[in-house]
């Protein structure tokens, strides 16, 4: 069975380590001090801000090849909150899969707030975690790994949907923050 290593026991790594553990998973959540030491899973959850993962990724430095790496961070300019930090062509996700060649980088969590993954609830239905990446095996299995914890997902696309996706996440964030939704609200996937 996999086996899922979350660096990061804030809002989203208690919520996604929740989910994970309620479907039947080996879930090892990494506090602050703790990244970089101890074994890690087949499964990587960078559940950091995005500031901290140039660390995260250091502290881990070859440790993290052959491993499927989840990137859960809206790279939002916290100086302004009025855009992105990645260039307008790339994400997140996509600088990561570039740092770490041997790795197989997934882009999942971001468009869902940590209240509706711990709730399990979004407007009366079940979230749907939209899960972005190149390798459909790696992306299957986390796919089922999140509906098992009774979270709905989907497989939205390639790791290029990584723009798409962290565009969702920052209007989401923008949405919330101008109180025009609730942090337990945000987008919803209707099928
Ligand atoms: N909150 C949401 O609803 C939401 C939704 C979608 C995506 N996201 C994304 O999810 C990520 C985590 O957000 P969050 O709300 O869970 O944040 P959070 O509650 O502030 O938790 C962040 C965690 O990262 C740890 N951390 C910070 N810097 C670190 C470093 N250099 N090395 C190792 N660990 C470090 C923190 O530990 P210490 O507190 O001990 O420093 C804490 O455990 C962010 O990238 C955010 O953009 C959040």
């Amino acid at each position: 069975m996999t086996s899922f290593t979350i660096i990061g026991t804030g809002n989203m790594g208690t919520a996604i380590g929740g989910i994970l553990q309620d479907g039947g998973f080996d879930v090892r959540l990494v506090t602050h001090g703790e990244t970089g030491k101890g074994p890690i899973g087949d499964v990587v959850v960078l559940a950091v801000p995005y500031s901290a993962v140039s660390s995260v990724l250091r502290a881990y430095a070859g440790h993290l090849d052959g491993k499927v790496v989840v990137d859960i961070t809206n790279p939002i300019d916290v100086e302004t909150f009025d855009s992105l930090v990645v260039p307008a062509d790339s994400s997140s996700a996509a600088q990561i899969q570039r740092r770490l060649p041997s790795s197989t980088v997934l882009k999942a969590f971001n468009t869902t707030f940590a209240p509706t993954l711990k709730s399990k609830e979004v407007g009366g239905r079940p979230p749907t975690v939209l899960v972005a990446g190149d390798d459909d095996a790696a992306k299957g299995r986390l796919i089922e790994a999140v509906r098992a914890g009774g979270v709905d997902a989907l497989d939205a696309g390639s790791l290029a949907r990584a723009r798409e996706l962290e565009a969702m996440g920052f209007l989401q964030q923008a949405l919330a923050a101008g109180e025009k939704v609730g942090w337990d609200g945000g987008f919803a996937v209707v099928r």
